[in-house]
């Protein structure tokens, strides 16, 4: 009868114990996801939900965003502009490299997601439209009234 009593504190322990562990387990999940929301959404996801492309046009520039029209403009749309405006990509001029280097550094540091297949659509797409501008020598000066020095 002893041993019988003591047999079934010991399991009623057990079951204590983990309802315990579970419990932990659950409240650690629950601040895990309070803290990284974004984790329990698929980045891909995500991006699809926040920017909805309006796709109107005028003069050759895409209205609400200030970007060029070209080939690969939505896609670029689609993953430059969650996280800054548009005019961070548009006030720069880069060569190709330069704008896989500034992808790879946001893939690195700043959570940008894997650009897949889209990466080279959209890598043309900049370096086309947002290319360095040559500037070379500074054109001569004409029309100068020149002064002399006393
Ligand atoms: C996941 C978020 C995120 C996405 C998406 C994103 N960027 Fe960025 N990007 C950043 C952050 C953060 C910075 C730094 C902003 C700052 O300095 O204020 C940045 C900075 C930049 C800069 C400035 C770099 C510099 O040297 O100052 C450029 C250009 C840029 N992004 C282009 C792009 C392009 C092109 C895309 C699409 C392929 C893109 N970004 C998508 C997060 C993102």
């Amino acid at each position: 009868m002893k041993n019988n009593f003591e047999d079934q504190v010991k399991a009623l322990s057990r079951t204590l114990l983990l309802f315990l562990f579970l419990l932990v387990f659950l409240i650690g999940g629950l601040f895990y996801f309070k803290m990284y929301p974004e984790k329990l959404h698929s980045k891909k996801e995500t991006f699809k939900e926040i920017v909805d492309v309006d796709t109107e046009i005028e003069n050759g520039i895409h209205i609400e965003t200030g970007f060029v029209a070209d080939e690969g403009m939505e896609v670029t749309i689609q993953n430059c502009t969650n996280c800054h405006s548009a005019k961070l990509v548009t006030q720069n001029r880069m060569s190709k490299e330069g704008w896989k280097a500034t992808i790879k550094w946001m893939q690195e540091t700043q959570n940008l997601w894997d650009l897949g297949s889209n990466e080279d659509l959209i890598v043309s797409y900049l370096a086309k439209n947002y290319a360095p501008v040559a500037k070379g020598r500074r054109q001569n000066l004409e029309d100068i009234e020149w002064y002399e020095l006393e």
